[in-house]
């Protein structure tokens, strides 16, 4: 995207205004979007939960549109087999060429490990996934997934731990979602066709209702928004934010041990024609 685009796209949306750590009830925050009374807040808006059922799911976005933002949610996911299921926490812009960062929890039969599948889209295309197991059961507490977006990179953290960076490698033609404003979309939904282990193993219903749990919202974030005026000052460390060189030890160490999916490393899919960012690296 070049910065003739982004300067028509920011006069369009006319303002860009920073709030400094939205925090607070998550009903602050968040507006229930799909999904009738399978969604509920409860706890003084504190607590919101989805709800998957046999005729449909639920789901959740955020009140503001960003255009870079860190942001958390402290997620409880679906317990027991939740195989089939797939809890999604992603920020998207809209539109066929539309730009998206995933993070999405894609649930397993008892005993199994859910797997962390992570993607970015820019300008329509993704093809970037990248997938985990985690060092504790997400099933049993509330654990923190935050994305972090800004000009530089995009980092995909757990309970604080990086897991993933997709740098802005656009001086080097590589596509990097930066001209669109987002928003931060949450549902629960059934993906029995191929969420787990490839579609071979389906969603038990008898054991439904499914339900994940979200609580504490924080959002740091420039809003993309009419009537206010240009960024405000305030603590921006997170606008600048990379990951320091013991974090990036760190997350070499987890990636050796809990990635279980590599776009960059599978020859099959793309043979002599791998994405250009998996060549950098
Ligand atoms: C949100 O922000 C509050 C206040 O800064 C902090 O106490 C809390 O741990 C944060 N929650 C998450 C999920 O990052
Ligand atoms: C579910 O568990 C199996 C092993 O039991 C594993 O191969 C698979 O990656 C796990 N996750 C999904 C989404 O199927």
């Amino acid at each position: 995207m070049d910065q003739v685009h982004l300067r028509m796209f920011l006069s369009s949306i006319s303002v860009i205004s920073l709030i400094c750590a939205a925090s607070g009830a998550i009903q602050d925050s968040v507006e229930i979007s799909w999904g009738g009374d399978r969604a509920q807040l409860g706890e003084n808006g504190e607590l919101l939960t989805l709800t998957l059922d046999q005729s449909s799911g639920s789901g959740f976005q955020s009140k503001d549109e960003y255009l870079f933002a860190e942001v958390s949610i402290r997620l409880k996911l679906v317990s027991g087999n939740s195989a089939g299921t797939v809890t999604a926490f992603y920020l998207s812009s809209i539109g066929d060429a539309h730009n998206e960062i995933d993070f999405e929890f894609l649930g397993n039969v008892s005993g199994s490990p859910y797997t962390v599948h992570t993607n970015v889209f820019d300008q329509g295309k993704g093809n970037r996934e990248q997938q985990f197991y985690l060092w504790f059961d997400p099933t049993q507490d509330f654990h923190t997934y935050t994305i972090l977006w800004n000009k530089k990179n995009i980092i995909f953290l757990v309970d604080g731990l990086a897991i993933r960076v997709f740098k802005n490698n656009e001086a080097k033609g590589i596509g990097y979602p930066d001209d669109q404003a987002m928003r931060v979309y949450s549902s629960l939904w059934n993906a029995e066709d191929w969420a787990t282990q490839g579609g071979r193993v389906k969603t038990d219903w008898s054991k439904a209702p499914f339900s994940a749990y979200y609580r504490d919202y924080n959002a740091s974030a420039c809003v993309a928004s009419a009537g206010t005026s240009s960024c405000s000052s305030g603590s921006v460390s997170w606008m600048d934010r990379e990951l320091s060189l013991h974090e990036v030890s760190k997350m070499k160490e987890l990636r050796k041990t809990y990635m279980v999916y590599n776009y960059c490393d599978d020859k099959n899919r793309f043979g002599q024609n791998m994405p250009a960012e998996c060549r950098l690296a």
